[in-house]
Order: C-alpha cells, then sequence, then structure tokens
C-alpha cells in the first residue's frame, strides 16, 4: 500500500465495489461531471471497467483509497494514459460524498504525484478538470500542479457547456510533502 499523512491508495477489493458503484457512479450528476462521457446504467453484475481492474492493462493503474486512520474505503484514484515513451500520465480521483472537504484529496494527489514520479519514474503529470471543480484545483495546486490552458466549452454536462482546466506538474518542479 501507498500511504500519505491521512490516506492509504491500495488494491481494489471486490467488497469496494458495490459501495463506490452506488456512492460515485450510481450518482448521475457527479458522474457526469466526473466522466468524459454520457452517465449509462450498470448492472450489479457487469463488468464496468471504472471499477474492476484488469491487471493485464499497462496504460491504467487504479487504486482504492482507505483512511490511513483505521482502514475505511473513502474512494477511488488512479494513474491513466501511462505513456512510457513520453513519461507522461494522467491523474484522476473521486471520494465518498461523506468523505470531501477534509483535506484527503490534497493528500490522494500527493500520494498519485510519489507513484508516479519515484515507482514509475515519470517526468509529467496532468490533471483535466472542471472549471468550477475548486476543490479539486485547489487539491492539485497545494500539490504544485500549475494551470496550463483552458480549454473552452470541451466538456457537456447536464444540459451545458463546460470549460475545463488542464494543469500540469513536471517532476522537477514538483516538491514532496507540501
Ligand atoms: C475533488 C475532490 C477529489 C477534492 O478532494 P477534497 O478532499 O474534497 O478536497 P480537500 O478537502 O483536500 O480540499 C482542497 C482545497 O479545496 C478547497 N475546497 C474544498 N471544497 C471546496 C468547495 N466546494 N469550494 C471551494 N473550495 C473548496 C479546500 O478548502 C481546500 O483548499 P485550502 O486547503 O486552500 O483550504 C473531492 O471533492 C471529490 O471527490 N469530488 C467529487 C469527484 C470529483 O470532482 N473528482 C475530480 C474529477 S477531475
Amino acid at each position: 500500500m501507498l500511504s500519505g499523512s491521512k490516506v492509504g491508495l491500495r488494491a481494489r477489493h471486490e467488497d469496494d465495489i458495490p459501495v463506490l458503484r452506488t456512492e460515485l457512479y450510481d450518482d448521475v450528476a457527479n458522474a457526469s461531471r466526473a466522466e468524459a462521457g454520457p452517465w449509462r446504467p450498470v448492472s450489479p453484475g457487469a463488468k464496468d471497467p471504472r471499477l474492476f481492474v484488469d491487471d493485464k492493462e499497462q496504460g491504467r493503474v487504479p487504486f482504492s483509497v482507505v483512511e490511513l486512520d483505521g482502514g475505511s474505503l473513502i474512494g477511488t484514484a488512479n494513474l491513466w494514459g501511462i505513456d512510457t515513451h513520453n513519461r507522461n500520465a494522467h491523474i484522476g480521483l473521486g471520494l465518498l460524498p461523506s468523505a470531501r472537504g477534509k483535506g484527503y484529496g490534497t493528500d490522494v494527489v500527493a500520494v498519485l504525484c510519489h507513484y508516479g514520479f519515484v515507482v514509475r519514474g515519470l517526468q509529467r503529470l496532468q490533471i483535466e478538470t472542471l472549471s468550477d471543480n475548486f476543490a479539486m484545483l485547489r487539491s492539485a495546486e497545494h500539490n504544485g500542479f500549475v494551470r496550463e490552458g483552458v480549454l473552452r466549452a470541451s466538456a457537456w454536462v447536464m444540459g451545458e457547456f463546460m470549460d475545463e482546466v488542464l494543469l500540469g506538474l513536471l517532476a522537477r518542479d514538483w516538491k514532496p510533502n507540501p
């Protein structure tokens, strides 16, 4: 397991799946904001690629996020789009509603940076988020990510086009333990 100051990132367990599905992906508004595509219902037994882990897939590393204190499941995090030639990847995370606003998101980003830069030897990490996702923007900026651009009207979300902000962090600019 990877540890930060408040959270741990561990492998996905079978019994995480119904919790993550109910709390994150059955919530149409949350899922529509967090994903690039349209929300659609997923049957309980289906192998939803957002939740089931395919260990053969080299380009994506999914984690379940737990509280260090007690080990309760609080969300999901992943490194995706891993490009071993250009040595870059994207990061993504989603916390259960009850776990938001407590500093966990900032710590999850810190642990993903450690995994990307130290464990995987990447040189650039990238985040795309909706321009009104202040908690995500702040979580990224607390870890040294800088805003590199705005993708105007790039996301169709629940009836409107929204801007996305692209943030990047280079290994040479990263300071562990922000
Ligand atoms: C985005 C998310 C991961 C952030 O994690 P979090 O634990 O809620 O964020 P933190 O508690 O670490 O807060 C980070 C900063 O954002 C600020 N913040 C939190 N919620 C906020 C809000 N609703 N409005 C404005 N600022 C907010 C905090 O004050 C903190 O800033 P500060 O340290 O300068 O005070 C989490 O809210 C979440 O899972 N949201 C739903 C899914 C999602 O949006 N995922 C990202 C898709 S790209």
